[in-house]
């Protein structure tokens, strides 16, 4: 594991055009795991990036009338914007076509190429090339014996002299890895599918390419230039340090956790370990492949969800609400579907009905019947089962996030908004409040739902920053939530009485559903 960091990576995405909410799926979901681990007092180091290299984005630039390098260089800010409103709180952004990244790219191939035995090669290829995917496929792969299976487009057919990367010989050697490390490849199904894959036998595949010049040249060839996955998957070493600084490299490598779809698990659990193992470098510690998005039961195409920019959703929901939706709706790991009616269901219902109008009757209360001072509580035991409650869905919360099982952590968190309105229910403060002998309950009751609000504000702050920091403060906290750390935030009676809270904006306003 990344020795002295939680190193974590989402892939880096295609520059030849902006993201769509498939891109920001993984995006959410990545962020919500690296903010989680921070929280635990971790350090952690979250990349993300734009892959600009290849024929894909050269196509791309061609067809918009400008270089390779302009187009690349208009969409990242593109990128950047998409993730800055998303409350994407990543720690480097790498590009493939800075120089660190051309560095690295050299450096690893010269040693494959160095390694003795001969594991990158010149050959011959000849064959069935689909654009979209930047890989070559074998007849028997292909739809009606003419289609990529994964984009349903015909394959173009080439030819040309190619450098070739020895994934033959790692069979036996991945197999080994992936025995010893039986969670290096999630969830399960997805590590089923890459064994089935190595022991179906694994072909050398091209790592370069003459007939373009879109990308890092081989250092010993530089007619050549990497094929797309030889650079593309370096960008993980590249921000580690692997080129310039062998310190930090030490201290950074291997990655705890890619965050992948799973239509590019081939490339990071096959390719990219026996990459690094004819480098001399440690596999990565684990390859996670989430699921694939449909649109209203469709599979993606240009006109549904590539046709979504995220912004369509944040303008009308808002971010948190946002990031919220895409954790708690589809499982990570499996398909899931998108539809609007789906994102104003969960916005209502979790969010505006739910914690949104708990925070609002709590602060409304606290407001009306103690000037919006938080009360001291000298009843013991008005807390009821409050503090066990919360004391429970911490650590369910964090079991969930040891396995990675997002929308279980999500859940985990909502048992707190379920068990405080439950609890509002009972002990009726409303009621306790037109009685002034119980002057003394009400105080508790309320100073036990306003530190329950407390635990909430830091327990969601993975998930919906912007909405816990709001919460923390119209609970008068000072500071910023996310300098809060666990499992000491957690504990129960932290909130200090006398404490100015205020009724602010509603956090989630209710969205109409026409
Ligand atoms: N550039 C390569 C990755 C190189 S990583 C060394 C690439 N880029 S991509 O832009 O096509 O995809 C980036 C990520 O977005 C992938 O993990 C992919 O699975 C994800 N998604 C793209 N469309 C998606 C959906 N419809 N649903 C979920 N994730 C989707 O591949």
């Amino acid at each position: 594991m990344g020795r002295d960091v939680f190193y974590i990576t989402t892939p880096i995405y295609y520059a030849n055009d902006v993201p769509h909410i498939g891109h920001a799926y993984n995006a959410v979901n990545t962020d919500f795991i690296a903010r989680y681990h921070r929280l635990r007092g971790e350090r952690v180091f979250h990349l993300t990036g734009t892959d600009e290299h290849g024929l894909k984005v050269q196509r791309a630039a061609e067809a918009n009338g400008v270089s390779a390098k302009e187009w690349v260089d208009s969409l990242e800010p593109r990128w950047r914007e998409v993730w800055a409103r998303l409350d994407i709180a990543y720690d480097d952004y790498i590009r493939t076509t800075e120089p660190r990244h051309y560095d690295a790219v050299a450096k690893i191939l010269q040693a494959v190429r160095d390694n003795g035995r001969d594991d990158i090669y010149l050959g011959h290829y000849e064959g069935l090339y689909c654009v979209a995917c930047e890989a070559y496929y074998v007849e028997a792969d292909l739809l009606e014996g003419a289609l990529c299976p994964v984009h349903e487009r015909p394959v173009e057919s080439f030819r040309e002299d190619n450098y070739f990367f020895r994934l033959s010989a790692y069979a036996d050697r991945l197999l080994a890895h992936y025995e010893a490390h039986p969670d290096a490849v999630q969830p399960e199904t997805r590590r089923n599918e890459v064994l089935a894959l190595i022991r179906g036998g694994l072909q050398d595949f091209s790592i370069s390419r003459t007939t373009f010049g879109w990308g890092v040249p081989l250092p010993w060839d530089p007619d050549h230039v990497t094929y797309v996955w030889f650079d593309a998957l370096t960008n993980y070493i590249t921000a580690a340090g692997y080129a310039g600084d062998p310190d930090r490299f030490s201290s950074m490598w291997p990655a705890n956790v890619h965050s992948i779809g799973k239509d590019i698990l081939r490339f990071h659990a096959v390719y990219w370990p026996a990459m690094l193992m004819a480098a001399g470098l440690e596999p990565p510690t684990q390859v996670w492949a989430h699921g694939y998005l449909t649109v209203g039961g469709k599979k993606m195409s240009k006109t549904n969800l590539t046709g979504i920019h995220p912004f369509e959703l944040v303008d009308r929901f808002g971010v948190d609400s946002y990031r919220y939706y895409w954790i708690r709706h589809i499982a990570w790991g499996s398909d899931g579907d998108f539809s609007w009616e789906s994102v104003v269901e969960r916005h209502n219902a979790d969010l505006a009905n739910g914690l949104g109008n708990l925070a609002s009757r709590v602060l409304a209360m606290l407001g009306s019947y103690f000037g919006g001072v938080v009360p001291g509580s000298d009843e013991p035991g008005a807390e009821g089962d409050l503090p066990a409650v919360i004391a429970d869905a911490a650590a369910r919360y964090d079991a969930c996030m040891t396995a990675v099982e997002l929308q279980q952590a999500v859940v985990a968190v909502w048992s707190i908004v379920d068990r405080l309105n439950g609890y509002l229910v009972e002990r009726e403060p409303w009621k306790v409040a037109k009685d002034p002998e119980r002057r003394a309950e009400l105080a508790a009751v309320l100073y036990a739902s306003a530190e329950s609000l407390r635990v909430l504000a830091v327990l969601i702050q993975p998930i919906m920053p912007g909405a816990a920091q709001r919460l923390w403060e119209q609970l008068g906290q000072p500071g910023l939530v996310v300098d809060q750390r666990l499992p000491a935030a957690v504990a129960w009676g932290l909130l200090e009485p006398g404490a100015t809270t205020f009724k602010g904006e509603s956090l989630f306003p209710r969205v109409d559903p026409e």
